[in-house]
């Protein structure tokens, strides 16, 4: 291998590393699928860390008698201009659920008839499904009913399991499930998938996303009185440690070599972020030993290209979530009181702008109630930006 990708790659088992214990940990729980047990799971961490990488591992992996989808909410969003509502989202899991069981013929043909007759027994005359399609299935048209296309596609995938010997279950994966904040009413959302989930025993959904494991909406979906009220599995996915940085260097790219210091500064970098690892290593020389300064000087010249990631990231955001941002980049750790006294907004607007950089995984509590920025490579391509061109980025 000559270089590592920045983005996920198609051929996955060529590139993926390791993560052995997290695969072990997630397919135990999915493998009680088999015996009717469901379990919802959710999955935490930093942006960059390889949380929809190691999904689309374990989505790959499963047995033939698992189904699975997987569903990107950042699609549905972008798609909708940022503007995501239930019946778009509910579309999406109903297209996803489709491919799969499209892909599948022997089974869909199986399965075909249950679909047909329980669409009929929904009697979901007043809906316009024209642009789902469910393979060659007619479906009658939907308007405005959305209870009745909820509950369609919530009921489906347990439906499919039912209808086949082979089938022992179905993984639904919703990734950067933290835009479902954006929705009218999320809570109410988590509840309707909670009620669904309560009486199917054989399909398990995945939530992830780049999301602080004490954000709001943690506590709306898996809190003391959030829908699933803690009983959601939840992983955090750590970024890589010390040790398994070195191996994967040493294993993935050789030819790169480093010096001590050069290592110390290069771990210090990407604090094993795979994504930081991948494509701070790009960037980086492979005929010399790599020292502290060299990396020094290769990440202020290169900056763009190793924060890649949050370049989309950061052009979505308001200006009030920025202008929080470079206040705490200048002065973190901050308490809401200095927001609130130094940046002259509403106590309304900072609560609000708060917890939704705490959802989007960009700013953390501290354990003293304090704010920090959760990805240091965010604060440092704002420092050298603002040093090289005067300003901040727009
Ligand atoms: N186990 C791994 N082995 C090799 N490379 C990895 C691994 N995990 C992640 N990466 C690399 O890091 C990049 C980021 O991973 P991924 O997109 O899965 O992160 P994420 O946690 O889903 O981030 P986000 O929160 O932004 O969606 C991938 O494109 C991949 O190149
Ligand atoms: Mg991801």
């Amino acid at each position: 291998m000559s270089s590592l990708p920045v983005i996920i790659p198609k051929d996955i088992d060529k590139y993926f590393f390791n993560r052995k214990k997290e695969i072990k940990q997630i397919n135990a729980n999915l493998s009680l699928l088999d015996a009717n047990i469901a379990n919802q799971l959710l999955i935490t961490g930093y942006r960059g860390v390889g949380k929809t990488f190691l999904l689309k591992k374990i989505l790959n992996d499963q047995p033939n008698k698992y189904l699975t989808a997987y569903i990107d909410l950042s699609k549905v969003y972008a798609g909708q201009k940022g503007e995501l509502t239930e019946e778009e989202v509910i579309k999406e899991i109903l297209n996803k659920i489709n491919k799969t069981i499209e892909e599948d013929d022997k089974t869909f043909n199986k399965i075909k008839n249950t679909i047909s007759n329980f669409i009929n027994q929904l009697k979901l005359k007043d809906y316009d499904l024209s642009n789902i399609k469910l393979s060659d299935i007619e479906l009658p048209e939907i308007k405005s009913n959305y209870l009745k296309l909820s509950k369609f596609a919530m009921k489906l995938p347990q439906i499919i399991v039912d209808s086949s010997e082979d089938i022992k279950g179905f993984i639904i994966v919703i990734d950067e499930f933290q835009l479902l904040k954006s929705l009218k009413n999320p809570e109410a959302f988590f509840w309707l998938i909670r009620s669904y989930t309560q009486e199917q025993f054989n399909v398990s959904y995945i939530f992830t996303g780049s999301v602080s494991q004490t954000g709001e909406i943690i506590r709306m979906i898996n809190g003391q009185n959030g829908a699933f009220g803690g009983r959601m599995l939840q992983f955090n996915i750590d970024p890589f440690t010390k040790d398994q940085t070195e191996k994967y260097l040493n294993e993935r790219l050789p030819s790169l070599k480093f010096t001590d210091d050069g290592f110390e500064r290069f771990y210090s970098c990407t604090r094993g972020i795979p994504a930081y690892i991948n494509s701070l290593s790009s960037i980086l020389p492979t005929d010399v030993k790599c020292d502290e300064e060299l990396i020094k000087e290769k990440l202020l010249l290169n900056v763009d290209q190793i924060v890649i990631m949050w370049l989309y990231a950061w052009g979505t955001l308001s200006s009030i979530e920025k202008e929080i941002i470079i206040f705490m980049v200048e002065n973190e750790p901050v308490t809401w009181a200095l927001l609130y006294n130094e940046l002259n907004y509403a106590k309304s607007t900072i609560t609000k702008y708060i917890d939704s950089l705490l959802n989007k995984g960009i700013i953390e509590h501290t354990f003293d109630k304090k704010y920090i920025l959760s990805d240091k490579m965010l604060k440092t391509w704002l420092e050298i930006k603002y040093e090289n061109d005067g300003i901040y980025p727009a």
